[in-house]
Formats: C-alpha cells, sequence, structure tokens
C-alpha cells in the first residue's frame, strides 16, 4: 500500500493508474477506522481497479466546542487495517495540503436545505465544512466512485445532490450501516462512551426499530411516534436532538400519499458526552439484525 501525504505525489500514482485505464474509488474516512470502513472498503473494492482511502480529521465540519482536538487519532491502527484489506493508497494529508490559504480563508460550498435540517439544525456549519472537504477531495482525486456509509444517511444526500448540482464526473455509493450483535451502529465516536452508557446505547435502535414497526402495524401520526419514540430514549437517560420519519429521498416531511417504503426513520440523541446518530428504511427497521 502507498501513502502520500501531498497532493503532488497522490496525483503522480492517480497518473499512472489512469494510463492504465483503472477505474478509481475513493473512501473518504476521518480515520480511527472500524469494520464499518472496511465495508467500504471493500465495497469500493468491488467496483473498481484502485481503491484509494483518505484520512483527514477535517477542521471546518466541526463546531466550537465540538470534539475537533479530542477526535480519536489512530494513524498506526487505520494503516495497519487499510494494508490488510489491500487497499491501494492511503491520502493522509495535513491540514494546509487540504487548505492552502488556511481553514479560515478557505473557498466555501453550501448545499441549501439538506445542510441546515436534522443534524444541520443542531451542527450548524457542519454540512458545509462536509461539502467543502468533500468537494476538495473529488477534485484532489477525481474518483469514477466514492463510497459513504449509510449510518451518515444526511451526509450521504448532501453529498449526491452537490455532485450533480455541479456535474462532478462520478457516481455517490452508499454503503449499509455496520452494526454491533447489539444493534449498535459502528461509530468512532462509540470509544466515548463510559461502559453503563455502552450498555444503555443500543436503546437508540431498538426505539427506531419500534416506531418502524409501528408504522408497519399502520400507524401514520407521525407526531405522536416522533414524540413517543423521543420520550422513550429520554426515559433512558438520552437527551433528544430528534426523532424524525422522513422521505429517504430528500428527507422532506412525509406528505399522505407517501408510502411508508419510501421514508426513513432518523435520530441524533447525546448519551453523557457522546453524540449518536442512526437511521433505518422504515421496512427494514423491524428485523431483529437491522443491518
Ligand atoms: O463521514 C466522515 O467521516 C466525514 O464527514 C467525511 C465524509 C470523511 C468528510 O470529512
Amino acid at each position: 500500500m502507498r501513502v502520500s501525504s501531498t497532493v503532488a505525489d497522490l496525483r503522480r500514482w492517480l497518473e499512472g493508474w489512469r494510463t492504465e485505464g483503472s477505474v478509481i474509488g475513493l473512501v473518504p474516512t476521518m480515520g480511527n477506522l472500524h469494520e464499518g470502513h472496511a465495508a467500504l472498503v471493500r465495497r469500493a473494492q468491488a467496483l473498481c481497479d484502485r481503491v484509494i482511502v483518505s484520512v483527514f480529521v477535517n477542521p471546518t465540519q466541526f463546531g466550537a466546542g465540538e470534539d475537533f482536538a479530542t477526535y480519536p487519532r489512530t494513524p498506526q491502527d487505520d494503516e495497519r487495517l487499510l494494508a490488510r484489506l489491500e487497499t491501494d493508497l492511503l491520502f493522509r494529508p495535513e491540514a494546509e495540503e487540504i487548505y492552502p490559504f488556511g481553514a479560515e480563508e478557505a473557498t466555501r460550498v453550501s448545499v441549501p436545505g439538506l445542510s441546515t435540517i436534522l443534524c444541520g439544525a443542531s451542527r450548524p456549519g457542519h454540512f458545509d465544512g462536509v461539502a467543502g472537504v468533500v468537494l476538495r477531495l473529488f477534485t484532489i482525486v477525481r474518483p469514477d466512485y466514492a463510497v459513504f456509509g449509510e449510518k451518515d444517511y444526511q451526509q450521504c444526500l448532501l453529498v449526491r445532490r452537490l455532485v450533480t448540482d455541479l456535474h462532478l464526473p462520478l457516481e455517490i455509493v452508499m454503503v449499509p450501516t455496520v452494526r454491533e450483535r447489539d444493534g449498535l451502529a459502528l461509530s468512532s465516536r462509540n470509544r466515548y462512551l463510559t461502559s453503563t452508557e455502552r450498555l444503555r446505547a443500543p436503546r437508540l435502535v431498538a426505539a427506531l426499530r419500534r416506531l418502524g414497526a409501528r408504522m408497519e402495524a399502520g400507524e401514520r401520526d407521525w407526531a405522536t411516534l416522533e414524540q413517543e419514540a423521543a420520550a422513550e430514549l429520554e426515559e433512558y437517560g438520552f437527551r433528544v436532538e430528534y426523532v424524525r420519519v422522513r422521505r429517504t429521498e430528500d428527507l422532506g416531511a412525509p406528505r399522505p400519499q407517501d408510502p411508508p417504503a419510501s421514508l426513513r426513520i432518523l435520530a441524533a440523541a447525546r448519551l453523557g458526552r457522546t453524540r449518536l446518530i442512526d437511521n433505518l428504511p422504515v421496512f427494514s427497521a423491524v428485523e431483529p439484525s437491522g443491518s
């Protein structure tokens, strides 16, 4: 596996691979890689001849008081896992490489609508930071495919929209969430959980599954379903940011004519100092394995 920390070095490798006619895949990450990321790499490998994984803890997507400074950085473990997966290239730039004029002075991009609802409402500016870094990674690597995890469903839709709106010549691929045996979605932030919080954390997906089961049983009063799921989580000690039933396609509020199969349940809640997010399509919500 090659390891590049500069755009110039990365591009040298890419040029060779493009000359060979290789299909190029990109998996953008912030490191602290786990089985969820491994699933993204494997999906990229199934679609592409060469796979590049970027590891970059992007400062512009963290708000003031968020966990940028403490975000887990595990470069050696990441490198070992990616080598074991037979990744072609690990791109591990410093901030100056990504933001040549500094993060504060960086050209900004913003995807209207999608960037200010749900997680965007509780994390102002977060999705502008994501859009900015993802666009840079796309212009640096110029991949044919870029692979993202469905756990960050809103991020996936936002990136798809950015790609369509800016006519970027690549396809965004989404990979289903990988879960622990007890249902908890894998996330780098799970390591912030204390052992008692860890035992409680799967209540989040359990609440979403119960909400899905009620929808499958014919209930359609979204507001009540959402409120009851949120109340259930609060009882277990979560501080709920939102529980919402939304259209899978664009995360808009469901209209009366929308069939339940076209809807998704999304939630964000804090347990202690850990912010957890999760989402499920309505009809997979009732499957016990859930992934
Ligand atoms: O999902 C993530 O890890 C990040 O938001 C991403 C897409 C790598 C951009 O920094």
